[in-house]
């Protein structure tokens, strides 16, 4: 099924207002694509995908592993597959290593978006360095500047957005489609191949394709976000504890749920 143009998205670039505009698929339309998709590959998934919308789809990578094995699956599909990735300033430097491992290995340029600059500064002289720490509202208020600002960015040129999120990870993600309407950034189209993957399935694949991963990995962090807010795990934790772990019940940074939670 071939997608219409896009009515053009007017976003305002606050961390939480978008502008909603006509959705480009109507729900049985996605329904229908998401039934035609069951049992599909994650490749088959990203085929679709890029098939459809590119160069007007790009894949959000934070170079976790999901990240790096949709990286390796479509750059085999389409060597000008777009990536971008949302660099807060606070990232780990194994992090950093990756992404530019991952550039050499397969010659290709990653869209790097960062936060806007004045909003940052304004943020630390009011409430410091490391705000976070200090309450919920703060936490929302440095994701919402260093993440979900540029996030609305970088989405507001695309007409699709490609993620490694999978079922398993959060409550909220068991909701989630392989392909949907993403009614939190204007109804452009979002799409996610390794939603039934299990972690184990996603080391296989990096393992038998040699793709390069963070180190972090191997150090006790399955899931990795900003150096001050994640922390390696032990032994039969929850994979996620380790992000924000000093808050109870916030898994979540406002990417892929509104609000941040
Ligand atoms: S988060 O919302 O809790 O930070 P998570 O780390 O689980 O997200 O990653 C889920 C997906 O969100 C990734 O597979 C990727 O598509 C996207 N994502 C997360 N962080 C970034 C980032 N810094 N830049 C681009 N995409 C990201
Ligand atoms: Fe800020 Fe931490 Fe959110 Fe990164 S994860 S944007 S440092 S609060």
């Amino acid at each position: 099924m071939r997608i219409k143009a896009p009515a053009k998205i007017d976003r305002k670039l606050t961390t939480t207002t978008i502008q909603t505009k006509q959705p480009r698929l109507s729900a049985e339309q996605v329904a229908k694509i998401n039934k035609s998709l069951e049992g599909a590959s994650a490749q088959k998934i990203l085929e679709w995908a890029l098939k459809e919308l590119h160069p007007k789809i790009a894949l959000a990578s934070s170079f976790g592993l999901e990240d790096v094995t949709l990286i390796d699956m479509m750059v085999k599909i389409n060597p000008k597959a777009r990536i971008f990735s949302l660099e807060t300033g606070r990232l780990h430097q194994e992090t950093y290593d990756v992404m530019d491992e991952i550039k050499d290995r397969y010659n290709i340029q990653i869209e790097v978006f960062f936060p806007d600059a004045s909003r940052v500064e304004k943020m630390v002289r009011e409430k410091g360095m490391n705000l976070f720490y200090h309450s919920v509202e703060n936490r929302k208020l440095c994701c919402g500047i260093r993440k979900v600002e540029p996030l609305n960015r970088a989405l507001s040129q695309l007409d699709g957005w490609i993620t490694g999120i999978r079922k398993d990870q959060t409550q909220n993600r068991t909701a989630a489609r392989y392909v949907e309407i993403d009614t939190d950034h204007g109804n452009i189209i979002k799409v996610n191949p390794l939603l039934d993957w299990s972690l184990d399935q996603v080391w296989a694949y990096v393992r038998q394709n040699k793709v390069p991963y963070n180190i972090l990995h191997d150090r006790g962090f399955p899931s990795i976000g900003c150096e001050p807010c994640t922390r390696a795990i032990q032994p039969g934790e929850d994979p996620r504890a380790g992000r924000w772990w000093w808050e109870q019940d916030n898994k979540e940074c406002g990417l892929h749920v509104k609000g941040g939670h």
